[in-house]
């Protein structure tokens, strides 16, 4: 979205004295007993996309289910699924109209207990979406807010307007922009006010100022929670609070950012007052407490928070809480999506990306590392597939959890929709011409489970969106029946990682070897050290990882290697002279 500022504030914010830490060892984190969120696997699912069991092309709930083996098999902790509730779809689930209910054409609830029965049954967690911000115009709260109706007048924004002095005529309250290009404002006739959407029309913005707004959301986690869920992602915070309105009920407009001149785009304005307000911190403190609350009531494992935002370091690490209080467990690190979004994939960016993580995270809390989402192009697509080994090396190798999103482990990459079959609002918003540069379908396309019809997705005639073209070398039954291929891989790194202490417990300690090369250490003491070297570059190159750490032995013992690379595991290399192929990745280890 904004990714361009983000990022310069990011590096603002860096203490750069800092990065000099990046090449020491950092005090491992205590071995005693972690909780299962701190080293976790968590695999987003996209249920649209993910499985079809009834042949109508759109995935579903049984489709999910019947395939929690594959997820058991990958090794996952915790499955987070993009939201399955009741919605008219405009924003493909994004836009709730009943927060306590099953979206039809995704199951029933009785699907969705039997979805969450199989998953205990297989040690798997089940996280939902939470989405805070806004609901469908659909909701029975907005009709009620619409009519006026005792208990909902103020559940959304509502504001009268301004008039133009010099037309006359009545305007939207400011010039604030939506996420999806156009005014934040929309004219309701029946009830003769703007409501605020910071998403699509469709999508109006819930009033957090009103205490029986902040109660009901309070209820949906309860009710999930009783359910059985294990947690939840909580969706785009930024836009959760707008600043106060001044003593005439007014809201301040944005400034001019002279960034871009596409004056639709959300990036034209500054967003100084529509996001990351002080009061979303809080707001996050007290579902905290709701979760926190629900285990100490009910016991079992702690559920967890992992909340949504590509908003500046000094923002984002508040989530994490304080000293005196704490917050969600994993605001996702999304720095190997916003840094590579800014330049290459090099060495010194993937430094960068680490160290903006690590350097402003407050201490005793634990990172994650997240490569894609449905909301970005594919992260082969981004890096390149030649590096996707890499990147699901790096973000297992690195300390605390990792996210996968659906398909990262196959190396799928996107898929080419035209403009006649764009369904994404964002690329809906715009142009025949343009709508490439918006929309999200290339990422949400079905999911490759086989080179057969709709790539075993759905055996209907049509898929809600087209497959990716690559879906008949890249997909599970291909990668399962290689010897050697991305999927492999991926369940090596899984396996290892669930096994390995020192993965779990073991300090760390990184860096830009050369521009291409980069390399990480964990060590445990008494069990050893695990190493990662990648080569980002185009060309061979021999590294003497000697210098990086002279305590390294002289030979280190090859564990996992990348798609292509010719070593062979379980044979010694040497650390004087490592070579590296270009866009080869190995982890190596002491013994
Ligand atoms: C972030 C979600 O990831 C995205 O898909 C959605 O469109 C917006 N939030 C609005 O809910």
């Amino acid at each position: 979205m904004k990714a361009n500022r983000t990022f310069k504030t990011l590096l603002s914010l860096l203490w750069l004295p800092a990065l000099a830490l990046a090449c020491q060892d950092k005090a491992a984190s205590k071995p005693a007993s972690k909780e299962w969120w701190q080293t976790a696997q968590f695999y987003q699912i996209y249920p649209r996309s993910f499985k079809d069991s009834n042949g109508d092309g759109i995935g579903d709930l049984n489709g999910i289910t019947s395939e929690l083996e594959y997820l058991k098999d990958l090794g996952v902790t915790a499955a987070w699924l993009s939201p399955i509730f009741k919605s008219p779809m405009v924003d493909f689930g994004y836009d709730i109209s009943d927060f306590y209910d099953i979206q039809p054409e995704y199951g029933t609830l009785d699907d969705f207990r039997a979805l969450i029965k199989r998953a205990n049954e297989l040690g798997i967690k089940i996280i939902l979406d939470f989405v805070p911000n806004h609901s469908s115009d659909e909701n029975v709260w907005f009709k009620k807010s619409v009519a006026r109706e005792r208990g909902y007048e103020d559940y959304y924004v509502w504001h009268d307007g301004r008039l133009n002095s010099s037309t006359g005529k009545r305007e939207p309250p400011t010039n604030w922009n939506q996420y999806f290009r156009g005014t934040a404002w929309q004219w309701n006739e029946q009830r003769g006010q703007y409501y605020l959407h910071q998403f699509a029309v469709q999508q109006p913005d819930l009033n957090y100022r009103n205490p029986a707004v902040v109660e009901q959301m309070k209820r949906v986690l309860r009710y999930w929670l009783k359910e059985g869920v294990a947690g939840f992602r909580c969706d785009a915070l930024p836009p959760l609070f707008e600043v106060q309105r001044d003593a005439q009920g007014q809201y301040p407009d944005e400034e001019l950012t002279n960034a871009i001149e596409d004056v639709e785009d959300r990036a034209y304005l500054t967003t100084k007052y529509i996001e990351n307000q002080p009061e979303t911190v809080d707001m996050v403190y007290q579902w905290r407490q709701v979760l926190d609350d629900h285990q100490r009531i009910f016991g079992g494992d702690a559920g967890v928070l992992l909340i949504e935002t590509y908003s500046p370091a000094w923002f984002t690490m508040q989530f994490y809480g304080n000293s005196s209080v704490n917050g969600a467990h994993l605001p996702f690190n999304f720095n190997f999506i916003t840094v590579m979004e800014q330049g290459p994939l090099s060495a010194s960016n993937v430094q960068l990306a680490i160290d903006l993580w690590l350097q402003n995270m407050p201490a005793g809390r634990t990172a994650n590392w997240v490569l894609g989402n449905h909301d970005k192009r594919r992260a082969a697509s981004r890096y390149g597939v030649e590096h996707i080994d890499a990147m699901n090396m790096l973000v297992m190798v690195l300390p605390g959890a990792s996210v996968t999103y659906q398909g990262e482990e196959l190396g799928m990459t996107d898929g080419w929709i035209s403009w006649e079959d764009t369904v994404d609002p964002w690329g809906c918003n715009s142009d025949a011409q343009n709508y490439e540069h918006y929309t999200r379908d290339p990422e949400r396309t079905p999911f490759h489970w086989s080179s057969g019809k709709n790539a075993g997705f759905s055996t209907g005639e049509r898929t809600w969106l087209p497959l990716a073209a690559d879906y008949e070398t890249i997909n599970v039954a291909s990668e399962e029946a290689a010897t050697h291929s991305h999927l492999k891989i991926y369940k090596s790194l899984v396996a290892l990682r669930r096994s390995s202490t020192i993965l779990q417990n073991g300090s760390v300690k990184y860096r830009a070897h050369t521009e291409e090369v980069f390399v990480v250490k964990r060590t445990l003491a008494g069990a050893g050290s695990i190493v990662y070297a990648a080569n980002f570059g185009a060309a061979k190159v021999s590294v003497d990882l000697r210098e990086f750490d002279k305590t390294l032995p002289s030979t280190l013992k090859l564990l996992i290697r990348s798609v292509g690379a010719s070593k062979t595991e379980g044979q010694s290399y040497s650390v004087s002279h490592l070579e590296l192929d270009a866009g080869e990745a190995l982890l190596l280890a002491t013994n």
